[in-house]
């Protein structure tokens, strides 16, 4: 297949809500996080490839340029909801998009981890702007090659293309992941994490999993209604509201 692309003409035609306009698109850029300053909500910031991609936690995040799903989006939310929130419910409208293009179920590695087959194939992260607007950014690796994707990753790494071994194009992945992260975030602004926890609870990757916080072994519980992971750490039951899980694979 040659190189595809998110060029406008490629994706705007395929959107059809109110989010991805406008559409903020560049072959390179620094971070997609910080190409949407003073933009409305719903604004899109898509690279063909970032220099400085961030992951949670400081991370960095690396995909060779034209093999990835990278995208910001400017949301607005209202003040009664929790805007940490946003990273499940960017994770789980991540999670819907990669299944509808694997037809393969995908699962929410608390608290940001999109994982298939038990290996990590996209992430996401809120980050407050300060103004009262929220840049939720999404990776989603889609035709990387084995050796192309992050050799010294924490959660060990998939794309699309390693998953089920066929290139997919990105732009109708993009689309249709701008379209349900609407969707997911209008009812997220109605009714809060509860409106949407039937698809976060059956996609609770460390829900019965052994894993471990800070070194402590023990057994995920549940994602819990207002977003937390509730653990049992030897035997004792805790509520997490960051941080990092490990899991046995
Ligand atoms: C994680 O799993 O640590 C979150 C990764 C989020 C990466 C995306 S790629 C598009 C957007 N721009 C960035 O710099 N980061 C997010």
């Amino acid at each position: 297949m040659p190189a595809d692309s998110l060029a406008p003409e490629q994706v705007e035609p395929l959107l059809s809500g109110r989010f991805g306009r406008p559409y903020l698109y560049a072959a390179r850029c620094d971070s997609t996080q910080t190409a949407l300053e003073e933009q409305p909500e719903g604004a899109v910031a898509v690279c063909e490839e970032q220099t400085a991609g961030r992951g949670r936690l400081g991370r960095p995040w690396t995909a060779p340029a034209g093999t990835a799903v990278l995208c910001s989006i400017v949301l607005e939310p209202p003040a009664e909801r929790e805007p940490a929130e946003l990273t499940l419910v960017a994770g789980l409208a991540t999670a819907e998009a990669v299944e509808r293009a694997l037809n393969l179920s995908a699962q929410i590695k608390w608290p940001n981890d999109v994982m298939v087959n038990r290996r990590k194939v996209a992430g996401a992260i809120a980050e407050a702007s300060g103004d009262g607007r929220v840049i939720v950014g999404i990776g989603v690796n889609v035709n990387q090659a084995p050796e192309e994707l992050p050799a010294d990753a924490r959660v060990a790494p998939a794309s699309l293309y390693t998953i089920d071994g066929t290139r997919h194009e990105r732009a109708p992945l993009l689309a249709d992941l701008i379209g349900t992260l609407e969707r997911l975030y209008g009812r997220w602004k109605e009714g809060g994490l509860d409106a949407l926890y039937d698809g976060l609870g059956a996609r609770d990757f460390l829900r019965g999993r052994r894993l471990f916080v800070n070194g402590t072994a023990g057994i995920g519980v549940a994602i819990r209604r207002d977003g937390r992971l509730e653990v049992d750490l030897d035997g004792e039951r805790r509520v997490l509201e960051s941080g990092e899980v490990g899991f046995e694979r």
